[in-house]
């Protein structure tokens, strides 16, 4: 990543990487994604703000030889997952004299997971500050997104916010800011889908914390700056409210077609009654576009063929990613065909325990579907549409 000056003295420093696709193992990586680091160059004393990637140690390493700073007082860990603590090891060998600023819990887990020493460390709790001389840094405890150690790091003269993956976006972009608001939405709700859903009531507390500092600018750890902060505010407001929309989220596997009638049908059908519907294939479906999906919807209909006595592996797999994601959903169920039998609802009703919703009778078919299936699943969109409208969201 070039460096780039925000502010006075405030300075862009990590890297961008252009050709991650995976991130986890787990989150596919349409556009790659940087790690952010910012240098804070004081009256007085000269700070880091979250390092980066292993990966990529060596572009932040040569953005700060060309600063030619002589000295780093302090290294602020905002989160010690290894995307942003990876490269500590290595910032502390390049300034020995320099201070780990963290909270205590961060602290055990850059012991436990990067071998940092304790004698290192300068701990900090919520709204601790530290001088730098002419500018001062204030910590701000937003635990839960999405670890439990997570902090926030305040810049109170610039009124610039650092705080790590919390409103970050996967990306990698040349653009310093946000520059398009529809795809930074995007971006972001994607993130947000991935990574933070699970936490959201708590994400919603540390929000309002955000809201109260009133920072000019918003710098993640991930993905492009926020210039105008309300914009990524008010978008996060609305992803971890209970409101929920119209629509239908449908992720479907089919083996001989009998489930793809019934999924062909259920769309027709749900679009007719003026519900959105979004169906995924499992067998080739982006699982991030699937968590974004989720973030909104009112309704899942998962869909799947009945497998050895039980669901697809792909519909057990959509379950279970649901049922970690714990998107707000108010009303599930299950549709598909078998063959001679099997558990496939218990099966799947289990596997998505965390969902607080209520589920609506299932739509299981022996063989192709007929004419009463059919009507099965007409009932089933009255049903939906009904909730839909019980629940407010359709007038
Ligand atoms: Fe970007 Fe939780 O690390």
């Amino acid at each position: 990543m070039p460096l780039r000056e925000i502010k006075d003295r405030v300075f862009s420093v990590g890297a961008i990487d252009w050709d991650r696709t995976l991130f986890d193992e787990l989150i596919p990586l349409p556009d790659g994604t940087s790690y952010n680091s910012y240098l804070i160059l004081g009256s007085e004393k000269n700070v880091l703000i979250d390092t980066v990637d292993p990966t990529l140690s060596s572009e932040l390493l040569n953005n700060l030889e060309r600063l030619q700073i002589e000295k780093l007082d302090y290294l602020v860990v905002n989160h010690a997952e290894q995307d942003h603590s990876g490269s500590v090891d290595l910032i502390l060998e390049s300034f020995p004299e320099c201070k780990v600023v963290s909270n205590k819990k961060c602290m055990e887990l850059l012991i436990d997971h990067l071998d940092v020493e304790e004698g290192k460390f300068h701990i900090v709790e919520d709204n601790d500050t530290i001088s730098l001389g002419d500018k001062t840094l204030q910590f701000i405890m937003v635990p839960w997104v999405h670890w439990p150690e997570t902090m926030a790091t305040f810049l109170i003269e610039d009124r610039i916010l650092f705080p790590c993956d919390f409103f970050g976006s996967h990306k990698a972009t040349s653009d310093l800011y946000s520059a398009d608001d529809r795809n930074v939405y995007n971006d972001a709700k994607r993130y947000y889908a991935e990574i933070m859903m699970p936490f959201r009531k708590t994400v919603s507390k540390n929000i309002a914390k955000v809201e109260k500092l009133n920072p000019e600018i918003i710098a993640p750890s991930h993905g492009p700056i926020y210039n105008n902060p309300k914009f990524i505010n008010d978008a996060y407001k609305d992803w971890t409210s209970d409101d929920v929309k119209n629509e239908v989220v449908l992720p479907y596997v089919s083996m001989h077609d009998s489930t793809r009638y019934m999924v062909d049908f259920l769309i027709d059908s749900l679009i007719e009654r003026g519900i959105t519907v979004k169906p995924f294939n499992l067998t080739v479906a982006d699982i991030g576009e699937l968590a974004m999906a989720l973030v909104d919807a009112a309704t899942i209909v998962l869909a799947t063929p009945t497998i050895l006595s039980g669901p697809h592996p792909s519909a057990a797999y959509a379950a279970i990613l649901a049922n970690a994601l714990r998107p707000k959903t108010k009303f599930a169920t299950i549709i598909g065909s078998y063959g001679w039998g099997g558990k496939t609802v218990d099966t799947l009703t289990s596997l998505m325990k965390n969902l607080k919703v209520e589920i609506l009778e299932p739509v299981l078919v022996k063989g192709l579907p007929k004419e009463k299936d059919y009507q099965a699943l007409d009932k089933l969109v009255e049903k939906i549409y009904l909730k839909h409208k019980e629940i407010g969201i359709i007038i």
